[in-house]
């Protein structure tokens, strides 16, 4: 079942168009990455699935709503079908892990009962499900201020799970981590992708994570999707015309290394 059709799409900000006149379909159960160099729209393209977008021209139907003609009640109800993890996590740094991930049921919960941090045996249980996925059961009552940037990252997984939502979008899950918590970040996902068959679509700089942990690749540059395939059919040829770059990752590990600024020169007063 086809979730996300776009047809002859067009994105952008005012008159500025980003992305345009893309074609994209994605089935239910799949495991994507869209991938490209800087600025060239992928997170543009990533939240016009969650309808945060606007859409200059063509169609876009998500869940089989045609999403630029939603009033504010159907655009809420979609948004609760999509999950988004932010680079940033977006948690609330002095609740604990538990109340984070509950706070992704609110919608399912009465306002009372989410008002005073009441959760049922059942919700407790749920909740202890998520964090048991997400491998942070033993940090339930840790402040999530107090966790490290991988482990955030993967309570606001376990609480995009928790919304129970039909897709879950990741804007950049792991640019901010060292590689061992990166990979349980992706292992994370994968989890979600495949125990509770959410669509997953994920927009990462590290085209070594997304060779190994997605079932398809949306390669982007100047406005248009120029590779989308599975990622055994991403060559270096391909590579290098997504990114203009022979080795994107070696070359991105360059641009983190300190750069060497002109000493200002030092002004020496003139003394009577
Ligand atoms: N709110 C906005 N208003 C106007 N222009 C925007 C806005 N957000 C993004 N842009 C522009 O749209 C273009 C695409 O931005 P986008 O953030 O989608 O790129 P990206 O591929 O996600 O980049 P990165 O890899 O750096 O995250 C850029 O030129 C950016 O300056
Ligand atoms: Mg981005």
């Amino acid at each position: 079942m086809n979730q996300i059709e776009a047809r002859d799409l067009t994105l952008g900000y005012g008159t500025k168009e980003v992305i345009r006149g893309v074609d994209l379909t994605i089935e239910k159960g799949e495991f994507i990455s869209i991938i490209g160099p800087s600025g060239v729209g992928k997170s543009t393209l990533l939240m016009s699935l969650n309808a945060t977008t606007d859409i200059l021209g063509g169609s876009l139907r998500v869940l089989g709503e045609e999403v630029g003609h939603l009033g504010p009640a159907s655009l809420k109800r979609l948004r609760t079908k999509v999950g988004v993890i932010f680079q940033c996590c977006n948690l609330v740094p002095r609740l604990p892990v538990l109340d984070n991930i509950a706070s992704g049921m609110l919608q399912r919960k009465s306002v009372l009962s989410s008002l005073f941090r009441y959760y049922s045996k059942a919700e407790h249980e749920e909740i202890y499900d998520y964090m048991k996925v997400v491998g942070m059961e033993s940090e339930a009552l840790s402040r999530c201020d107090r966790l490290s940037g991988g482990q955030k990252q993967r309570v606001a997984i376990a609480r995009a799970i928790a919304q129970t939502p039909e897709i879950i979008l990741a804007d950049e899950p792991i640019s901010s981590l060292d590689p061992v918590s990166a990979r349980r970040v992706m292992e994370t996902l994968r989890n979600a992708n495949r125990e509770y068959g959410m669509t997953v679509v994920s927009n990462l700089h590290q085209l070594s994570y997304a060779r190994d942990y997605c079932n398809r690749i949306i390669g982007i540059n100047d406005g248009q999707i120029i590779f989308d395939d599975a990622p055994e059919k991403l060559t270096d040829a391909i590579v290098r015309d997504i990114y203009g770059v022979e080795d994107p990752e070696a070359d991105m590990s360059q641009d983190c290394s300190p750069v060497l600024l002109p000493q200002p020169e030092v002004e020496v007063m003139a003394t009577a």
